[in-house]
């Protein structure tokens, strides 16, 4: 039995050393210390064996079980910590690497021309006008000079809500209210922006845009006034080398009418295929307050006199910044936001 013993240890031992990972030490276990194993048999064997054989025996099998038992410990500490380091080489954190700086945003495009021509304004002594998106057709078209079956309200596609009540096409029913809302021939400087709606759709057409309005109302107010502040107004955002066209219009609220053209910020008047190849670029419509439009809105035409302009922003802001499609203003992509 006791070279039995001797064999069992060195057997064990050679399986015990040779583990070179955790599951294999778990088999060796099984094999010689487990419940069915092989030195576990041995010591149920002791019985078989004379009385007086059996206590040093027993204590034979106890120690080589002792043995095996601290050799494993050994083995396993050692094989953990080789599992150990290598998990940690390979989840190794570089705190070398430079942080990840949080990503600063900035205003969209189209609210940071806002705010320009907005300032420009503001400067000049304007104050800032809002008026309603959902407006009637009172004062979408009856107020500013367009009756009911007038041939230019086919010039904006409308979306109607009811027979009376439609999306603004224009900005200029906040002309209409503003005027309604002071005391009849007091002097009226103000731009109105916000968002109009027209049943359009490309990449210059949206079916929801915005526009800035403008109007000054006041004794003596001539054409040259209005030319004077629109083209201080385009010198200003599109740089003071521009050139300022007038072209003679029509629009059933303003006499004369006249749409104003600056010379093509991409060429630089020599043409190309943003201007068409006239050097020249369409930017807003405007003209001297029709004097029925003073009537109806309770202003005396015989007393005062004024102008309007409206411009759209998305016009302006691409070609401020040479954006050829209207539709990246909308979708939000921020490879695209980022740019400005
Ligand atoms: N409301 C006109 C448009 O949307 C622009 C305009 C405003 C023209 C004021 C003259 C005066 O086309």
């Amino acid at each position: 039995m006791e070279e039995t013993l001797q064999a069992l240890k060195q057997q064990a031992a050679e399986l015990i050393k040779g583990a070179d990972a955790l599951p294999k030490l778990q088999e060796a276990r099984v094999k010689y210390l487990g419940k069915k194993g092989e030195l576990t048999a041995l010591l149920k064997g002791l019985g078989k064996l004379a009385a007086e054989e059996r206590p040093r025996m027993g204590a034979l099998v106890n120690t080589v079980r002792q043995e095996l038992e601290a050799m494993i410990e050994d083995v396993q500490s050692k094989l953990e910590a080789e599992v150990l380091a290598a998990k940690l080489s390979t989840e190794k954190i570089d705190i070398t690497l430079p942080g990840r700086a949080a990503r600063q945003g900035h205003v969209h495009p189209l609210t940071a021309v806002n705010e320009m021509i907005e300032a420009f304004f503001m400067k000049m002594g304007y104050t800032v006008a809002e008026g309603p998106e959902i407006e009637s057709d009172h004062f979408n078209f009856e107020c500013l000079n367009l009756p009911a079956d007038h041939p230019a309200r086919d010039m904006q596609d409308s979306f109607y809500i009811t027979e009376n009540i439609l999306l603004r096409t224009h900005t200029s029913p906040v002309q209409a209210r503003t005027l309604q809302s002071q005391e009849p021939n007091s002097p009226v400087r103000m731009i109105a922006p916000g968002k109009v709606y027209r049943w359009d759709y490309d990449a210059t057409h949206s079916p929801v845009f915005h526009q800035v309005e403008g109007l000054v109302v006041d004794k003596g107010i001539t054409f040259s006034d209005l030319k004077g502040t629109l083209e201080l107004f385009l010198r200003h955002i599109f740089g003071e080398e521009t050139k300022v066209r007038f072209r003679t219009s029509f629009f059933p609220f303003t006499e004369p009418s006249a749409e104003v053209d600056i010379s093509c910020c991409m060429c630089h008047g020599e043409g190309c295929r943003v201007c068409s190849h006239t050097g020249w670029l369409e930017i807003l419509g405007c003209g001297m307050v029709h004097p029925e439009v003073l009537r109806i809105n309770g202003y005396d035409p015989n007393e005062v006199q004024g102008f309007a302009f409206g411009m759209g922003v998305e016009r302006i802001a691409m070609l401020l910044y040479g954006i050829g499609d209207l539709r990246l203003f909308y979708e939000d992509d921020v490879r695209f936001l980022k740019q400005f």
